[in-house]
């Protein structure tokens, strides 16, 4: 599985330059991952119909990018769920938003940008499963496992990347840097900090106790 070791010749490009430190992971060395990615999923999705579960709002770019390379019929639906909790230290989870696809039977496909603690992926995992799917496999874009919690593994994985808080390509720091093309490492006094400030209210779906 290919590390996070940055590409040669990647340079923040200049108007990130004052809040970026560096690039961990260029924009092309993403798009190559996730044409290899799109062939192992679409390898191990012939057979039956597969629906997509995305959760929000990190897989935007992601997603995008990954499912114009499925060679494959699927449907798409979105989760949302949050930490409720400060910045960097996971509080309880609330789905914001429930999958309305019918799943039953159905091979399901479950898309996060990041494997950190694993009590995201977890919670979903348990949730969705009763709406009995035939199958379930999960795919993130990146895996961090120095802070994992839970027994959680995913089935596909894009990058293993080290124990730092990185942004881009769909990844957030109190919802900025989505948008870069490529994911990023904060500089040391921009990075969040545990005692960072809470987040903002969100809307309450249904609240979930974390496991
Ligand atoms: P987990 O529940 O701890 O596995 O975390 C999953 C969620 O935390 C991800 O979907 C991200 O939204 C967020 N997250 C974890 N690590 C990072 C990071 O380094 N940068 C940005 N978001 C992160
Ligand atoms: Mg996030």
């Amino acid at each position: 599985m290919p590390s996070s070791r940055p590409a040669s010749g990647s340079r923040v490009p200049a108007p990130w330059r004052a809040e970026i430190a560096r690039v961990l992971i260029s924009e092309a060395r993403i798009k190559r991952r996730i044409r290899d990615l799109a062939l192992e999923i679409t390898r191990d999705h012939s057979e039956n119909e597969l629906v997509i579960a995305a959760l929000l709002n990190g897989t935007v770019l992601f997603l995008a990018d990954l499912i114009r390379c499925l060679n494959l019929p699927l449907r798409l639906d979105f989760v949302g769920i949050s930490s409720y909790g400060n910045n960097t230290r996971p509080g309880e989870l609330i789905i914001t938003k429930e999958l309305r696809l019918d799943v039953e039977g159905r091979d399901l496909l479950i898309l996060d940008d990041i494997l950190d603690t694993g009590r995201t992926l977890q919670c979903v995992h348990q949730r969705l499963r009763k709406l009995n799917p035939a199958r379930i496999r999960t795919c993130v874009l990146l895996e961090k496992t120095a802070r994992r919690e839970v027994a959680f593994q995913a089935d596909y994985v894009g990058f293993q990347v080290p124990d730092l808080f990185v942004v881009g390509y769909g990844l957030d720091y109190a919802e900025r840097y989505r948008n870069l093309p490529f994911v990023g490492v904060l500089h040391s006094d921009q990075q969040p900090t545990p005692t960072g400030p809470p987040q903002p209210g969100l809307a309450v779906v249904r609240k979930v106790k974390s496991p």
